[in-house]
């Protein structure tokens, strides 16, 4: 009933599976007939701490009850909190930050923050990065199959947008291998930018892992020399974390794992759990008085009550349960199980992945073709299997990847069914493409 009454009735950007979910506790979502799900897709990342948390329910409670209704007009204790609390997690010079609602909001914030501080200038992202769908953020993304490819829409997008060849090693655009290839696409970029010349350029958004673009992690030595180069000229570094923030990627933030400090930091999702919208921008220190003289940006519910109590909890949480940790630890299960798992399912091409962010390139058997369909089908197959995955292509543009990246809550045990619905699902796809 559910389904029919939304086919006719809700536009449908997004394409929905077919399953009603009724809800959810803990690591697993449940549909309306009562069948549980063991939930790796987590509200694309966002989900950090698992569904309907005791705690999290508690502490919105409490705020709702206090009243939430206060603007940005007026200062609010949970603001000034999260605020202090936020920057406190980060290294110097990072000490001042903006609250928005969405990641894609927090995107178009730090976009401007980048050209107020260089005084305009173009922005430089990457292909196959995503950043989300306001304009700013559609412009500065690079996974061209949402809004870049439609004709009409693009021409909403503004001008000042260029983009790199991701570091993409399973299908480099270089035809390289790494390490023999000493980092070609970033040396190209590097080369690209003295073209064009610094001084035009304001930043350039980085997502440090390229998550919905397909799991994207840059090999070794990529990020240090990429930031090194863009702030020895002066270009403001934005990595977009609004994925890999709070513990995913088995850090606080993806850009610890090579110790390099960017100039603007974006968070989003887990933030908050997901339980209320919300994100943040966190800036160099020094980036404080050039951007506090301008009203640059805001909404209506930017840095309300509800979202920074639903961040507060969320941080305690993290922070308690040690969850960055735990999610480290069961990642690193979960990563070498699904290896061992590729070298018995040929439609595995490659597996990729940090902490709890994982993705399986599906190909057709044997070659590096990107088995799109197959893709879909085995999303559909783990649906049945019980286990809810995030199914990410790109038509032509050879990538099919089912995205895992569940609550950083999941035990050894969960990983373990995880990589038992997926053993299953994929001898039932390999069987039934080769019938
Ligand atoms: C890396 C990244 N940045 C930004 C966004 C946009 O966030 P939102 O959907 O909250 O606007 C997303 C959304 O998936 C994302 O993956």
């Amino acid at each position: 009933m559910s389904i029919q009454l939304e086919r006719r009735h809700y536009l449908q950007s997004y394409r929905s599976q077919p399953a009603v979910m009724a809800g959810g506790k803990g690591n697993y979502l449940r549909d309306e007939q009562g069948r549980q799900y063991l939930d790796f897709s987590a509200q694309f990342s966002a989900c950090a701490v698992g569904h309907a948390h005791p705690e999290m329910i508690r502490a919105l409670e409490d705020e709702l009850r206090r009243g939430v209704g206060i603007t940005s007009q007026f200062v609010t204790e949970v603001r000034a909190a999260l605020a202090a609390r936020l920057v406190s997690l980060m290294p110097a010079p990072l000490d001042a930050c903006l609250f928005g609602v969405t990641g894609s909001d927090a995107n178009e914030y730090a976009l401007k923050v980048a050209k107020m501080v260089r005084g305009g200038g173009d922005i430089i992202g990457f292909y196959r990065a995503y950043h989300g769908a306001t304009a700013g953020s559609a412009a500065a993304t690079g996974k061209t199959e949402t809004i870049q490819r439609h004709q009409g829409i693009r021409q909403l997008l503004p001008a000042g947008f260029a983009h790199a060849s991701p570091p993409y090693c399973y299908r480099c655009d270089f035809g390289q291998t790494y390490p023999g290839c000493g980092l070609l696409c970033l040396e190209y970029l590097k080369t690209q930018i003295l073209h064009r010349g610094p001084d035009n350029i304001a930043g350039i958004i980085v997502e440090p892992i390229i998550a919905g673009g397909g799991v994207i992690v840059p090999p070794p030595g990529y990020l240090t020399e990429l930031v090194r180069f863009c702030q020895a000229h002066g270009i403001v570094v934005i990595f977009d974390e609004v994925v890999t923030g709070f513990g995913r990627t088995g850090r606080m933030f993806a850009f610890e794992h090579e110790g390099v400090v960017p100039d603007v930091v974006v968070l989003g999702k887990a933030l908050t759990s997901g339980y209320i919208p919300g994100a943040a921008v966190v800036v160099r220190h020094e980036y404080k008085g050039i951007v506090d003289r301008f009203h640059l940006h805001g909404h209506t519910h930017s840095g309300y009550p509800l979202m920074c109590r639903a961040a507060l909890a969320t941080l305690d949480l993290l922070s308690r349960d040690r969850l960055v940790e735990r999610g480290a630890a069961v990642g690193e299960r979960l990563g070498a199980g699904l290896r061992e798992l590729q070298k018995h399912h040929a439609s595995v091409g490659d597996v990729r992945g940090l902490g709890l962010l994982w993705g399986l390139e599906i190909v057709r058997p044997g070659t590096k073709e990107p088995d799109l369909p197959g893709a879909d089908r085995l999303g559909g197959l783990l649906l049945e299997e019980g286990l809810v995955v995030e199914v990410e292509a790109q038509p032509e543009l050879e990538s099919s990847v089912i995205v895992m990246h569940p609550p950083l809550t999941i035990t050894d045990a969960d990983a373990d069914a995880a990589l038992s619905m997926l053993d299953k699902a994929l001898a039932r796809f390999e069987r039934s493409a080769a019938d």
